[in-house]
């Protein structure tokens, strides 16, 4: 069994009158929509594996239809399932007895839906404290816990208003407030932030991102929102038809999508945000090899003249970065008449960049930086050089060289 907060082992739901009989034709090869043709039975949730780690937020991604809704409703047993396994701190959910399971879901599992689904006739801050209740919690102890997170979700003195007196995106914090009152190590969310306006959605977002660095939970998330999936997304989860095709970081799924299911959904998507300094580099600066005896500043100086090259950076043997160095600088001690070599003092030094630093760090690094930036590979070597220009025709779309 693999390891995990959650483990999904392959799960299967069928809607149907024979699921066995289904799962047995989806083994030997038939379609789910030949089954649904021939049998009458709809393929939910098709063999379905999968793990999320703990403090992980797991997105789920996929079109309607895909299954999202069917495998977050098996994992916490909503719905039973016709084959599988889904374990939960290493129990088996499963074949939990079902008082002990709704234990669980009352003590451990918390749910925000898109419809927020709050009591009307509740205050903000009785709804927030309604898990709580549930759980046979004195008024005091609820009341308290309650206001916590309120605050936390910024809605505290919002406590003794209706839900009517709230915008939607008001009350899917009531939504979330109640769902962290029980504090629960895991959340499951199904397209909780749908109903919101782009605004109010990005502000849940961070909403949520902010409490995760404090109380680090566990949380699969379904949205069919790439954008949003690649925002708090630790992993993504992308199914379609029943299947889970594939599963990585938003980086892993950017650079090798499975298929062109997977890569459509990142079409829309500004990528070049997930660009890290590997894919920005190049060979842009001519490389001088510092083999025990330092490279000419005659010569290197000539030859960025003829190159129209404006830095060299010098390496030594094992290409390692040693320095870099500007052709105004190397003109200026040719013309003091100084033969020497590029080597020591001459050299400017700057720390080289990791391949995988991120685009933003990668700027931050650019600005203060005047002329281009070494790139090093994980063994520490020199791999690639990044400039301002380098990096602004790569953003203009010149990605594909
Ligand atoms: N109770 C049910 N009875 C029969 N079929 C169902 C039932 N619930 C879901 N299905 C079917 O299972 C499949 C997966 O549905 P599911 O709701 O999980 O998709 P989803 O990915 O959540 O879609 P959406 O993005 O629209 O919410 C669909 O074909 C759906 O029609
Ligand atoms: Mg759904």
């Amino acid at each position: 069994m693999q390891s995990g907060k959650i483990v999904v082992e392959n799960l299967y739901k069928v809607f149907g009158a024979e699921p066995q009989e289904a799962i047995d034709l989806l083994k030997q090869g038939w379609s789910k929509e030949r089954i649904l043709a021939e049998k009458g039975a709809v393929i939910g949730v098709s063999d379905v594996s999968f793990s999320v780690e703990e403090g992980e937020i797991f997105v789920l991604m996929g079109l309607s239809g895909s299954g999202k809704s069917t495998l977050i409703r098996l994992i916490n047993r909503l719905i039973e399932p016709s084959g599988g396994n889904v374990y939960i701190d290493g129990q088996n959910v499963a074949k939990m007895p079902k008082a002990e399971l709704i234990d669980l879901r009352r003590r451990d599992m918390s749910m925000v839906f898109q419809s927020f689904a709050l009591m009307p006739s509740r205050s903000v801050l009785d709804n927030a404290a309604f898990g709580l209740e549930v759980a046979g919690k004195s008024k005091k102890v609820r009341e308290e816990r309650a206001m916590q997170v309120l605050k936390q979700v910024g809605l505290d003195t919002f406590a003794h208003k209706m839900p009517h007196e709230l915008s939607g995106g008001m009350q899917q914090r009531v939504g979330l407030a109640r769902a962290l009152a029980v504090d629960p190590s895991m959340i499951i969310m199904d397209e909780a932030f749908s109903a919101l306006d782009p605004l109010k959605r990005r502000e849940m977002q961070d909403v949520l991102l902010e409490l995760q660095k404090t109380d680090r939970r566990t949380i699969i998330f379904v949205s069919h929102d790439i954008e949003e999936a690649m925002r708090i997304g630790t992993r993504i989860g992308i199914m379609e038809g029943g299947k889970l095709v594939q599963v990585g970081t938003p980086q892993e799924l950017i650079d090798n999508p499975a298929n062109d299911y997977v890569r459509n959904f990142f079409n829309t998507v500004d990528t070049n945000r997930y660009l890290t300094a590997g894919q920005l580099m190049a060979n842009s600066v001519p490389i001088y090899v510092h083999n025990g005896k330092a490279p000419d500043a005659q010569t290197v100086c000539q030859e960025l003249q003829a190159l129209d090259k404006h830095y060299a950076f010098i390496v030594d043997e094992q290409n390692n970065f040693q320095g870099s160095i500007s052709l105004e600088k190397i003109a200026l001690l040719v013309e003091g008449g100084t033969s020497c070599g590029l080597d020591g003092d001459v050299l400017k030094q700057i720390n080289p960049i990791a391949e995988n630093t991120p685009l933003d760090q990668v700027i931050e690094r650019l600005v203060d930086n005047e002329g281009p930036i070494p790139v090093i590979d994980e063994h520490g070597h020199y791999s690639g050089a990044i400039s301002k220009g380098r990096l602004l025709t790569r953003l203009q779309g010149e990605s594909h060289e």
